[in-house]
């Protein structure tokens, strides 16, 4: 049955079942998920040829958790020098990561000899009455294993298969016996499947996914197909399963009872869609089965050139989603799943698409239930051909095109079912080929109802949708202008370049969420809101692909591809999540939620502009509060009546006068916030949950000039300030500088500010001070601060003006030499901050501030930051980014104050009208920052560094996107910052 070498073979397998839909039943299921046994060896053959054999003695063998992968497993490595090591390991026999290149070299459709191969043996007992003689009575199901799997049952053997991420089944037939079985699994590291799943993620050899034991009645329906429609006229639904064998189809709640294969039309039947996910439940019955049906009514179309989905257009707010976990790699539980779901509906999103092979259909069924659409993606990436200048790609060479059919007929027949499964895409980053055409077509034959996606072909001839990945906000501005340039080998003009402009277009990927970031996602959606040709973008990633390891010392932290001693590796790329590895929410997340609020809020003076943002729902489950904080204590909260607002419609109400009331009457910085939230808890977060929040400065009086304890202040002879209130500081000096974020450090060389900072040496700057000038209530120095080998320099000075209960600071700057002209090749410098870094006792522990909170914001990421009061420990203001980088700032702020036990209370105030600062304080320097490589390496230093920020630049996401835009760079002409210091207690 396997030809020799069949793991090395362009076939896509052989002596599996034909593909078809996964369905639950009332037949009976038995599991052989749990403990088996498993011997690795270092190449294609094995533990040899006897392991299929039911007496085979695999005692000695080691045992294994099935799903899982071996790789993340405790198990033995024969060969290796160390055998046996705490995993996962951290060499060529662990998890290896790559982004875009093949871990083997490109000599399709061959793999290394040293191909990793997994044997894996269980013992199992059939239970009673599953045996009656017919050859396809029991079915084998493997729901997934990576990369290619040879099968015996009571040494028969079944057949093999590769596609990791889709099922594939044997009829058992007369292998299966009563009592004891033995089935054995071969798996192999590496095959010619490998060359079609090159998607930046972990290479995670194993059976990962669920494997079951079918007990199929007589006369079974083996394969069915639920067919639905909503016209939006109407109200109208059309219903109707095809199945392969006769039965009834039976909808209760719709009083429908009828044969198979009738077409329904149904009057007055609620449609499905991620926001009202309206399921009807239903049966297939035959004679001694009933399989569940899971009915959705939608109809998916393209009509002048816009997205529809029961008539209306969509604009989904999505996500990329990789299956991972820090722990089990992609063998996910449910709980995992279901997490991720609720965590989606909760931040807003209304999108996933599988990036990039179909999800456990678990999760599927769960976007069914809770509401979610989905780009569902087939197992289909050929990305590592890029460095043999895509000679020999798959998709153009007819040789694999059996494999690439069976890839996706098995995506298509699994999950076409699903009513969230709103559009199909053929493959991710695969080039072009002569293959897609085929591709396309056999989509259409097997579904045509949900239109197909292709990004990567410039002449997108395969594809329903124009799609591309990091466009800049202009470019994409452009797109919704339908003014986009024609794509590079696209004739301006021409046929394809004509079609192409008339289609919808779908932000595949945008906002790469990697290390600290992304920002400017509040610009990306207003442009997305621009244009009817857009149907929504979809942010890269969910979550960090981080894998939970231990250091020599034993601690636990999250490793990445540096981490593991095989090269070439795709270092931290895998670190772009919105959440962290253990899925803890990342600042990008709460920024995101903040974006994708479906109701939009605007304070304009005394008016709110509300906007129903949902494509579906009006706003009856809405309610909307109101709160008037005055320098951000509260001082009066209240209802605020919205009218009912349809899909996408607005309205603009005035504040009540109790509002406006409260704010005349207090002072200070008075701040009206308004909110909107569920009425009840809509079953994936709790009562409450915010959909939509709004703030404006209703008035605001100067601010006062605070008065504390006689300030006291003692300078050294270069005019540095060394104590004040009786603390001891350090500082503050001229700062230009930040620990390199990942989106800093760009992208190979493309956008890499951060090169541009370490060649000229912004985090070494030498100071000078050019003079001290003593007044009898002030001090002014002014100084000069530089790089070393640098002509270009900061000039400053600290104006120190002293009162009875304070003392005054005004910062000035410029910039001096050639900032916008290098000798590096770096043409401009851009310095990430321009402000004031002061030491100040370990013993401060907290922070209170008045200003953007209470997480982290930059000045391209203030939307979940609301002005407000907030405290927090220092311990608490750091982002533990599992690659240190800059974190921690808060924009906007307009006062704060620092206390420690025994310490004096000090204040920091901005002394101007509506003057802020930003501020980041932490117990290690940004140099300990950018040289730690985890977080356990930071160690408290002993001191609390503030940095007080005239500005720091914003985060964009160059890590794989465009470079900053110039509004979020700090711009190297002369500014300032002027700062009152009092003190307490
Ligand atoms: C895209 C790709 C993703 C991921 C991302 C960067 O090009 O489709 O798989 O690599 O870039 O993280």
């Amino acid at each position: 049955m396997s030809g020799p070498r069949y793991w090395e073979s362009t076939a896509p397998g052989a002596g599996r079942r034909a593909p078809r839909a996964w369905t639950t039943s009332d037949a009976p299921v038995l599991s052989l998920n749990g403990t088996w046994r498993f011997r690795l060896s270092p190449t294609a053959a094995g533990a040899g040829p006897r392991v299929p054999e039911p007496d085979f003695d695999d005692s000695g063998w080691d045992e294994l958790r099935v799903p899982s992968h071996w790789v993340l497993e405790d198990v033995t490595v024969p060969w290796a020098a160390e055998p046996r090591l705490p995993a996962p390991r951290r060499d060529e026999h662990g998890p290896l990561y790559t982004n875009t290149a093949f871990p083997f070299p490109v000599d399709p459709p061959r793999v290394p000899q040293e191909n990793p191969t997994g044997d894996h043996r269980l013992r199992f007992t059939l239970p009673p009455g599953w045996l009656d003689g017919r050859p396809d009575a029991v079915v084998l199901r493997f729901q997934g294993v990576d990369s290619c799997a040879r099968v015996w049952l009571n040494g028969t053997e079944l057949g093999w298969s590769t596609g990791s991420r889709l099922p594939f089944e044997f009829d058992v037939g007369t292998a299966l016996r009563e009592g004891t079985n033995v089935l054995a699994v071969r798996v192999h590291r590496w095959s010619a499947g490998s060359y079609l799943e090159d998607q930046d993620m972990w290479w995670l050899p194993g059976i990962f996914r669920d494997v079951e034991l079918l007990h199929r009645p007589a006369g079974a329906v083996d394969d069915l197909r639920v067919s639905t429609g909503w016209d939006a006229a109407t109200g109208t639904g059309r219903l109707r399963v095809d199945a392969d064998r006769p039965g009834r189809v039976l909808v209760p709640e719709l009083g429908v009872d009828v044969p198979v294969g009738t077409t329904l039309r149904l009057p007055e039947v609620e449609p499905w869609s991620a926001e009202v996910p309206r399921l009807y439940r239903g049966t297939l019955r035959t004679a001694h089965e009933a399989i569940d049906l899971v009915i959705g009514f939608r109809t998916v179309s393209i009509e002048d050139g816009r997205l529809l989905v029961n008539g209306s257009p969509v604009l989904l707010r999505g996500v990329n989603r990789h299956e991972h976990h820090p722990r089990r790699g992609r063998a996910l539980d449910r709980a995992t799943m279901l997490a991720d779901v609720r965590a989606m509906k909760r931040a807003g999103v209304t999108a996933v698409r599988t990036s990039h092979y179909p999800p456990h259909p678990e999760f599927l069924r769960l976007c069914d239930e809770i509401g979610l659409w989905v780009v569902l993606e087939c197992d289909l990436e050929t990305h590592g051909f890029v460095y043999a200048g895509w000679e020999g790609n798959p998709v153009d060479d007819p040789a694999w095109a059996g494999a690439l059919t069976d890839r996706v007929r098995r995506t298509v027949l699994r999950d076409r079912n699903s009513p969230s499964v709103l559009l199909w895409s053929l493959a991710n980053e695969s080039g072009s080929g002569s293959q897609f055409a085929a591709l396309r077509a056999l989509v259409d034959e097997l579904d045509g109802e949900r239109p197909v996606l292709y990004e990567r072909d410039p002449t997108y001839r395969h594809s329903d949708l124009f799609a591309l990945m990091y466009p800049s906000l202009e470019d994409l501005a452009a797109i919704g202008r339908r003014a986009e340039p024609a794509p590079a080998g696209v004739e301006p003009g021409s046929p394809d370049d004509v079609r192409r402009r008339g289609l919808p277009f779908l932000l595949v990927e945008y906002a790469h969420a990697m290390g600290n970031g992304p920002g400017s996602l509040a610009e990306y959606q207003r442009v997305l809101g621009s244009s009817d040709r857009f149907a929504g973008g979809f942010v890269w990633e969910w979550v960090d692909h981080g894998l939970t390891a231990r250091d020599e010392r034993g601690t636990e932290f999250t490793m990445h591809g540096a981490d593991v001693a095989f090269r070439p590796t795709g270092g931290r790329f895998c670190l772009d999540g919105l959440l962290f590895a253990d899925r803890t929410a990342s600042p990008g997340l709460h920024e995101l939620a903040a974006v994708y609020a479906p109701v939009g809020l605007a304070v304009e003076g005394t008016r709110v502009v509300v906007r129903n943002g949902h494509d579906v729902r009006d706003t009856a489950h809405v309610r909307f509060r109101w709160r008037v904080e005055a320098d951000g204590r509260r001082v009066a909260e209240g209802d605020l009546a919205v009218p009912l607002l349809a899909p996408r419609a607005r309205t603009a109400v005035e504040l009540p006068e109790e509002a406006r009331a409260a704010a005349q009457g207090a002072r200070g910085e008075v701040w009206v916030t308004v909110t909107a939230h569920d009425r009840e808890p809509p079953g994936w977060a709790p009562g409450g949950h915010v959909v939509g929040t709004g703030q404006g400065r209703l008035r605001s009086d100067p601010p006062r000039r605070r008065s504390g304890t006689a300030p006291e202040a003692g300078f050294d002879e270069h005019g540095a300030l060394r104590r004040v209130f009786g603390i001891a500081v350090d500082g503050p000096r001229p700062d230009l500088w930040r620990a390199p974020t990942e989106n800093d450090r760009g992208q190979g060389s493309r956008n890499t500010d951060a090169a541009s900072w370490a060649a000229v040496g912004l985090d070494r700057l030498r100071h000078r001070v050019l003079d001290v000038v003593r007044g009898p209530r002030e001090l002014l120095v002014t100084g000069r601060s530089a790089p070393a080998a640098q002509a270009l320099a900061l000039v400053w000075s600290l104006r120190w003006t002293l009162d009875a209960d304070g003392l005054d600071l005004e910062f000035r700057a410029g910039f001096t030499g050639p900032w916008d002209d290098t000798p590096h090749g770096h043409h401009a410098v851009s310095p990430p901050r321009l402000g004031l870094r002061l030491g100040l006792p370990g013993g401060y522990r907290a922070v209170e501030w008045f200003g953007r909170g209470p997480g982290e914001s930059y000045a391209d990421s203030t939307t979940a930051a609301l002005v407000g009061r907030y405290v927090a420990d220092v311990d608490a203001l750091q982002t533990p980014y599992p690659v240190p980088q800059e974190n921690g700032n808060h924009v906007g702020t307009r006062s704060l104050v620092l206390t420690g036990p025994g310490l004096p209370t000090l204040h920091v105030d901005a002394l101007d009208a509506g003057a802020t600062f930003d501020f980041t304080a932490r117990r290690w320097t940004s140099e300990d920052l950018e040289r730690a490589r985890h977080p356990q390496d930071l160690r408290d230093g002993g001191r609390v560094w503030l940095n007080l920020d005239v500005a720091q630049r914003g985060l964009g996401s160059a890590s794989c996107g465009p470079a900053l835009p110039e509004r979020h760079r700090v711009p190297t002409v002369p500014a300032g910052l002027r700062l009152r210091l009092t003190a307490s207690g």
